[in-house]
């Protein structure tokens, strides 16, 4: 973490404080952490609790960094980025952009100004320290500044990179959404298992354990999700008797159709923040 260098985040919410406590947990000096966000209240108390610097003045916290986290809504971010213009040196700053569907090309047009864009694509799991995020980077972003990005980014769980910008689109349609897609799987599943006797309790707790023992499996990497389904699946058993209704109602058809509706969406979305 020594080469990280100083950092500034601009706007100091959910997926900010994930990160910035990410980074502290894994040695990270509080000291070169400043955060800005319009709510004095939410500054005080990081930086009571972890002793990171605050500010309401992004300009005086990007003067204070090399690498500047922008982690605001995308809906401000045209007005976030062009106040910030002025703050931006391009030969000396890093920006690192956690917003959804705005393009690194809109970013320096808002700036008005060529300087080094990491775009990534994070997910809530983030929270917990589990996250998985595609980085982008433009072509002014250095190997070294790539590392960094790449840095702050596993304080809250694993990155990938992408070399063609489109393909965040893609990364929002698996890591992005899916969460939700195993979400609502533990929904439905707890709702069946009512249905077939067990408490709302016993549901939960059977099924939470399962996806977690199951996604443990699968991570160990000793076999493949589809190896370990084959494993699993006696001939003429209970797994089979399930596989095969999913089967006949389409399953895969039906997740591949819901990952391409969230592609879509993702595209239309990145026009309207263009
Ligand atoms: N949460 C996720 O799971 C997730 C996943 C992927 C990507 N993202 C992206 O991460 C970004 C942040 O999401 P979040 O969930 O952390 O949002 P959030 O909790 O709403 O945090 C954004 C913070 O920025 C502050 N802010 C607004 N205008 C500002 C300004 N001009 N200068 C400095 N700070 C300002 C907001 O203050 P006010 O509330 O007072 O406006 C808020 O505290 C979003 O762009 C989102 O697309 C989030």
């Amino acid at each position: 973490m020594s080469q990280t260098g100083t950092l500034a985040f601009i706007g100091a919410g959910n997926m900010a404080q994930a990160i910035i406590k990410g980074l502290i947990k894994q040695g990270f000096a509080a000291s070169n952490i400043t955060a800005t966000d319009p709510d004095q209240a939410k500054l005080a108390q990081l930086q009571a609790e972890i002793g990171i610097q605050v500010t309401p003045d992004n300009h005086q916290a990007c003067a204070q960094a090399d690498t500047i986290v922008i982690a605001v809504k995308p809906q401000v971010m045209p007005e976030v980025m062009q106040h910030l213009g002025d703050a931006i040196d391009g030969q000396r700053h890093l920006i690192i952009s956690i917003a959804a569907g705005v393009m690194a090309s809109s970013m320096s047009n808002w700036l008005g100004k060529d300087t080094a864009i990491v775009r990534c694509m994070p997910n809530t799991p983030a929270l917990v320290g589990k996250g998985a995020s595609a980085l982008y980077a433009n072509e002014q972003t250095s190997d070294e500044q790539k590392t960094i990005a790449e840095q702050v980014l596993q304080a809250v769980g694993i990155s990938i990179w992408v070399d063609d910008e489109g393909l965040i689109d893609t990364v929002t349609a698996v890591s992005g959404s899916g969460p939700a897609y195993y979400f609502l799987m533990m929904e439905s599943m707890i709702a069946a298992a009512q249905g077939l006797g067990l408490s709302a309790e016993q549901a939960k707790a059977l099924v939470l354990q399962t996806a977690a023992g199951a996604a443990e499996m699968a991570q160990t990497g000793y076999q493949s999700p589809a190896e370990l389904r084959v494993a699993v699946t006696s001939p003429k058993g209970t797994t089979e008797a399930a596989l095969n209704s999913f089967y006949a109602d389409g399953y895969s058809d039906s997740v591949a159709k819901a990952m391409q509706a969230a592609f879509d969406r993702s595209q239309e979305l990145a026009e309207l923040f263009k």
